[in-house]
């Protein structure tokens, strides 16, 4: 099952949101309607947060109010991507399993109150939740309306309890073998660790001081497993009832409490939820970083972006509103990277409960607002592009992104705070955006050889297989650069001996580091090029490769800080630092030229967005976002699906999708 089904389906691409009938009552229901067709909503996500209606007590099911809300919608055009309501148990829940609830690493069992108050590997929850995914399956499995089911919400949250502990355990003994291998990969010989009983291996509760690296670690994966194991048994449950397809919603970027290729995986369709934590051009980037995360997960198969905010930028204490266009803006940044639609959270702003505050596509205000009347002319512009559907992205250039190397930079005890995982990640995604280039993420073990140009932003660890998998890339003709304080541990989080980065991508790369130096917060360190590096630096010595820029101050004045080496016939390039800003995207420039990566549409200035989508019978739509506070000429007039006319010109913060050959 593809998302050509829910596409043939809906007949176009999705538009719409998360609605949640329960919080209103009838006229607003005849209103919801009326507004649903006036705004060309066809899709709606239902029931996300409906168990305490949907099963009053344990057990005990009231489909009724469901029934007449999927009759409702059904009956005017607007299909569902119904849920299981499984991320929020209702209270009776908690009075009758009080065991299934979280356990903070502190200790402290969170009550019920808000939501997620679960516990993932408790017994009690997951039968729960599978009787009740399995019951709904079986009341909708053949409805008419159901276009998608949507298991859970954004799965993540973490425990500690001792449920967790003997699933651990379980996980532990089949990964290890034995309590000898434990022992040894967690280097438990250290700091008098060593585990003589199974009965003695917890989850990384808090404790005194730093805790095991490789405890936390093989926690991470632990509890990605558990997540990719539930979801799997609510897929199945409903897989039992209905042929429409099942996906649960990923929650991109920084939230990573799961291994995303493999979750991703079991999806009939990748879907995921985008809300950016800054305004203006940095809220585009970050949709198109997101957007580029998720359309990688899904293998370069069309996906569908199944919550936005219309009006919400999250600024960590407060939310910042979106600027007039915006919604039209981010919507097409996700379509012209794969997404066959945009839904939004949610359709009707709440009147009370924890959200009240959160946009919606009919705000406090009612439709006769901004952001309704632009929610209405998104929809009208989304239910244009119907053509597009199916259609796909070609990327040229590759930033590598693994669940491991993420988790590896969350422990205790590393060199510098300032190793940031996921900001570097968004970083080379966002020189590369900027320089107008379509970027794929891929897992370092994947055959990279399609792609000119390969970026390893944060690699700190690299497993042996990456490691080989990066060598060969380069040998066989590729381009890559490998970034600062990467290749420093094994999967195992053991250090590499003998010099980082790990063998043998020291070979490709030509180099040998032989020393880190974090520098301290705000420090800056001159190269000879002109630029500087903040966060790290390293000793290193070229073996092979050629110096392109040296450190010029302090201890390493004269070390290599960026080298080149051909190596094969590819050539492997290393940065040692984490270069300024300016210093980033020359760097970026030079690498995309000496690859030969062109910007996907050629002759457009910076800060408009162009992303080309392909259909597989050669038809081809260019999407264009102009975030320019001027009108910019396009290269050649073309037709526009969004105005039905020739376009000549991007008008002020306009956007185009046209149709070439
Ligand atoms: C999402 C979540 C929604 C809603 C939204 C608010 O992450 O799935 O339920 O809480 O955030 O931004």
């Amino acid at each position: 099952m593809t998302t050509r089904s829910l596409t043939d389906r809906l007949g176009g691409l999705a538009f719409g949101g998360d609605y949640n009938p329960e919080q209103w009552d009838e006229p607003v229901w005849k209103e919801d309607d009326a507004l649903m067709r006036r705004a060309r909503v066809n899709l709606a996500t239902v029931g996300v947060f409906s168990w305490a209606l949907l099963e009053p007590d344990e057990g005990r099911y009231d489909f009724a109010w469901l029934d007449a809300h999927m009759n409702r919608l059904h009956a005017n055009g607007v299909a569902v991507d119904l849920a299981t309501p499984t991320a929020s148990p209702p209270p009776w829940f908690t009075l009758a399993h009080p065991d299934a609830l979280p356990v903070t690493p502190e200790g402290t069992r969170l009550i019920h109150g808000s939501r997620d108050t679960y516990c993932l590997t408790a017994p009690a929850y997951r039968s729960a939740a599978r009787r009740i995914a399995s019951a709904l399956a079986e009341r909708y499995g053949e409805h008419p309306a159901v276009a998608l089911w949507h298991v859970h919400n954004e799965y993540g949250t973490l425990c500690y309890c001792d449920h967790t502990a003997a699933a651990f355990r379980v996980w532990l003994r089949a990964r290890h073998g034995s309590l000898d291998a434990l022992n040894e990969a967690w280097g438990t010989a250290f700091w008098s660790q060593r585990y003589t009983s199974w009965e003695q291996v917890l989850p990384p509760r808090v404790t005194q001081w730093h805790k095991n690296p490789g405890q936390a670690l093989d926690f991470r994966r632990f509890w990605s497993d558990e997540i990719i194991a539930a979801y799997r048994e609510q897929r199945d449950a409903i897989r039992a009832h209905s042929d429409r397809p099942v996906t649960t919603n990923l929650m991109l970027p920084a939230y990573q409490n799961v291994d995303l290729w493999a979750l991703a995986r079991e999806l009939d369709v990748v879907t995921s939820d985008q809300y950016p934590s800054a305004p203006g051009l940095d809220a585009a980037a970050d949709a198109a970083f997101h957007a580029d995360r998720t359309r990688s997960l899904a293998g370069g198969h069309p996906w569908l972006l199944l919550e936005q905010g219309t009006n919400t930028v999250y600024d960590r204490d407060r939310v910042l509103a979106k600027e007039p266009g915006d919604i039209l803006r981010h919507t097409l940044g996700h379509i012209a990277r794969g997404s066959e639609g945009a839904l939004f959270f949610q359709w009707r702003q709440s009147r009370a409960g924890a959200e009240t505050w959160h946009s919606a596509m009919v705000p406090h205000a009612g439709p006769d607002s901004r952001v309704f009347r632009e929610v209405a002319q998104v929809g009208e512009a989304v239910a244009r592009l119907g053509e597009l559907a199916g259609s796909t992205v070609t990327a040229s250039v590759a930033v590598l992104h693994e669940a491991d190397a993420w988790w590896a930079l969350g422990v205790d005890g590393l060199p510098s705070a300032d190793l940031d995982y996921h900001a570097a990640l968004g970083r080379a995604h966002r020189a590369l955006w900027d320089a107008g280039v379509t970027v794929d993420f891929a897992h370092p073990e994947h055959d990279l050889s399609r792609f000119p140009l390969v970026i390893a932003p944060a690699l700190f660890l690299l497993s042996d297989g990456a490691a080989e998998n990066l060598r060969r890339y380069v040998a066989g003709g590729g381009t890559l650069l490998v970034q600062h304080a990467s290749g420093y541990v094994d999967d195992r989080m053991h250090a590499r001996l003998g010099g980082y980065p790990a063998e043998p991508l020291r070979e490709a790369l030509g180099i040998r580091v032989e020393e880190y130096r974090p520098l301290r917060r705000d420090e800056r360190i001159a190269l000879s090029d002109g630029t500087h590096g903040t966060v790290w630096s390293e000793s290193l010595r070229a073996e092979g490769a050629e110096t392109l820029a040296a450190y010029a101050e302090g201890m390493l004045t004269g070390s290599p800080a960026l080298t080149r080496h051909r190596f094969g016939s590819g050539k492997a390039w290393y940065l040692s630092t984490r270069l300024d800003d300016a210093g980033y995207a020359a760097l970026v420039a030079r690498l995309l030229d000496e690859a030969g990566v062109a910007p996907e549409v050629p002759g457009l200035p910076a800060q408009v967005e162009a992303v080309v989508r392909r259909a597989p019978d050669g038809r081809r739509w260019r999407v264009l976002i102009n975030h320019r506070p001027e009108p910019v000429p396009l290269p050649e007039p073309a037709h526009d699906l969004l105005t039905g006319s020739t376009l000549s010109e991007l008008p002020p913060g306009g956007c185009a999708v046209l149709r070439t050959t």
